[in-house]
């Protein structure tokens, strides 16, 4: 295994053996014991599109390995006065960025900077396409509560088409034998859904879905990508918000996980997200672990 990631633009170009030194050495990290292995390096948060987990999280994980960070977002940057995004990737890797951690609505746009740069870049969330680190993190979770990715039956459960960290989580979890069922209305979860990936299944019957499930996650759901579609916010939510009362169709172990932000009242309820499967605070926790672990290894430095 290369110790060095270079550029993280999707789960797809990971190796199974980079994706378990990752989740190796992001169980070693620790937030709270500051490190320099980075000391000296520059971290460039390229941020085209809002964010508070990410961004934050790998700010903090930038910190604590000692390199320092510059946020970069659209707004109050050179970018609003229409400079693109190639020109803007020069410019902060003239500036000094070793690496830039980039989000972008668009899909593509992280590797597509990536064939212009010098620099490793780390895609943030890119469109409807990849969320890498996202990913690795919810691994890392699950094999918090479980011994092995194998056999787990994962229901996702949203607007899977719009959803990177579905496809990304797909990708990860089907490639370590996990059965992975994405759940929804038909707009938000199409048949060709199936085909992402080995393992990988559909249904649009949520209480079906969760029978003998190990691991349930909700994803966000938009209220205007629901309005004007076949289903309204209430058949939402009638046929598949996260409830209390569906959790107990999964296995009594099972873990309710969120990759956030959580629209309390849509995807699932306040009780289930605050419940004692609830893993949400620990995805947020792993988060800065993981990308600790993701910048150490894409600077060489791991
Ligand atoms: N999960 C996630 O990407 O959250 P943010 O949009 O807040 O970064």
């Amino acid at each position: 295994m290369k110790p060095q990631l270079g550029s993280l633009l999707s789960i797809d170009q990971l190796t199974t053996g980079q994706i378990e030194a990752v989740l190796r050495l992001a169980r070693r990290m620790d937030p709270n014991r500051p490190s320099r292995v980075l000391h000296g390096k520059r971290v460039v948060l390229l941020f085209y599109e809002a964010s508070t987990r990410t961004r934050t999280s790998f700010e903090f994980a930038a910190k604590a390995l000692g390199a320092v960070t510059t946020l970069v977002t659209a707004t109050s940057s050179s970018i609003e006065k229409g400079e693109s995004l190639i020109d803007t990737g020069w410019t902060v890797e003239c500036i000094g960025a070793d690496v830039i951690v980039m989000r972008h609505p668009n899909s593509g746009s992280a590797d597509l900077m990536s064939r212009y740069m010098h620099v490793p870049i780390v895609n943030a969330g890119d469109g409807m396409h990849q969320h890498p680190s996202q990913a690795l993190l919810d691994a890392m979770t699950m094999l918090n509560h479980k011994k092995t990715l194998r056999g787990l039956r994962v229901v996702i459960v949203g607007d899977v088409y719009h959803s990177r960290v579905a496809r990304s989580n797909a990708e990860l979890l089907s490639r370590f034998g996990a059965d992975v069922v994405l759940c929804g209305p038909l707009d938000f979860v199409p048949e060709v859904a199936s085909t992402l990936a080995p393992g990988v299944t559909v249904s649009h019957d949520l209480n079906n879905a969760l029978q003998g499930a190990d691991v349930v996650m909700a994803l966000r759901v938009q209220k205007e990508r629901l309005a004007g579609r076949h289903h309204s916010v209430e058949d939402y939510i009638a046929n598949y918000q996260v409830t209390a009362q569906r959790m107990k169709l999964a296995k009594p172990d099972a873990i309710l996980m969120h990759p956030g932000p959580v629209i309390r009242g849509i995807e699932l309820t306040s009780e289930v997200a605050d419940g004692p499967q609830s893993c949400i605070h620990e995805q947020v926790r792993n988060g800065v672990k993981t990308r600790m672990a993701i910048l150490a290894m894409t600077l060489g430095a791991a």
